[in-house]
């Protein structure tokens, strides 16, 4: 997985990556999972993983719905899609049915939606609307639509605040900010699936502190140490060295305290 990619997703696609998202995902699991049993994700259903990455989703969703049912997991990235293909096939795993291609050229005329989840993926598309749209109208009725998204990045804080560190996260917040996209288009959802004839039936806010014992440090922890050293245009080498170096020290402290980036899921229904 060390292949660039053209269009690639800004936190990259390689081994490291791909491990963080794996580790995100036992952090963030429990809240998939209680999502799905509310929507009544179940067998026998069709269900889109939106931005479905590596698969850590799509596999399990993959068991839920089972071997009458189907899973269509849909991602730009040609080495994630590839590496889920792999793992799908290892398990026997013949309901997944995989679209390696952006938001925008998914193809979703000739598909019957039962359900929808969407974790870290509409924040990076420049027009949510138009994406979500074309979601709706492939949702039957009665179809749940999960969204797991940042409601506000900003949030990101540690407590003590070391100023090395806190200069890398005010500066991973900028090339968010920076982007096509909208790192805090969870807030937005609410509206949005609404414009799309949805109806919401739950918002709900997602918080995590982290104590430095505790696995949900690992979650910021992973993504500082991935995502600092390639931000070359908002920090120089020494910079993200003494962000570094302030995240070690931040775990030796006692009682210190990372709040995560605010996380929200809104939940809609087709009528
Ligand atoms: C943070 S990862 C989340 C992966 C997965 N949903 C999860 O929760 O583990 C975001 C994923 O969205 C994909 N992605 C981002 N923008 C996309 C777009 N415009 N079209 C298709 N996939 C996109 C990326 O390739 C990446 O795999």
């Amino acid at each position: 997985m060390s292949k660039l990619e053209k269009n690639a997703y800004i936190l990259g696609t390689e081994r490291a990556e791909l491990h963080r998202l794996g580790l995100q995902h036992q952090v963030w699991d429990s809240e998939a999972r209680a999502a799905w049993k509310f929507a009544e994700f179940s067998a026998g259903q069709t269900i889109l993983d939106l931005g479905c990455g590596p698969g850590f989703c799509t596999m399990e969703l993959a068991y839920m719905v089972g071997e009458y049912g189907k899973i269509i997991g849909v991602d730009k990235s040609k080495h994630y899609i590839e590496f889920l293909q792999q793992n799908a096939a290892l398990h026997a795993l013949e309901n997944i049915q995989l679209k390696e291609a952006s938001f925008d050229e998914m193809d979703l005329s000739t598909v019957s939606l039962d359900g929808v989840y969407d974790r870290w993926a509409l924040a990076w598309v420049s027009n949510p609307e138009e994406i979500i749209q074309k979601i709706a109208d492939a949702m039957q009725s009665g179809a749940v639509f999960i969204a797991q998204e940042y409601y506000d990045w900003s949030m990101f804080q540690t407590t003590p605040a070391l100023p090395a560190l806190k200069k890398g996260i005010a500066a991973a917040l900028q090339s968010f900010m920076d982007m096509d996209g909208n790192i805090n288009i969870g807030r937005h959802l609410p509206e949005l699936f609404a414009k799309a004839g949805l109806e919401v039936i739950r918002i709900r806010p997602m918080a995590k502190l982290a104590t430095p014992d505790d696995l949900t440090w690992q979650w910021p922890k992973s993504f500082l140490n991935i995502y600092l050293p390639k931000l070359t245009q908002y920090l120089s080498p020494d910079e993200v060295e003494a962000a570094l170096e302030d995240l070690d020290e931040l775990e030796y402290l006692n009682n210190a305290t990372i709040l995560c980036p605010q996380m929200v899921e809104v939940v809609a229904v087709k009528g």
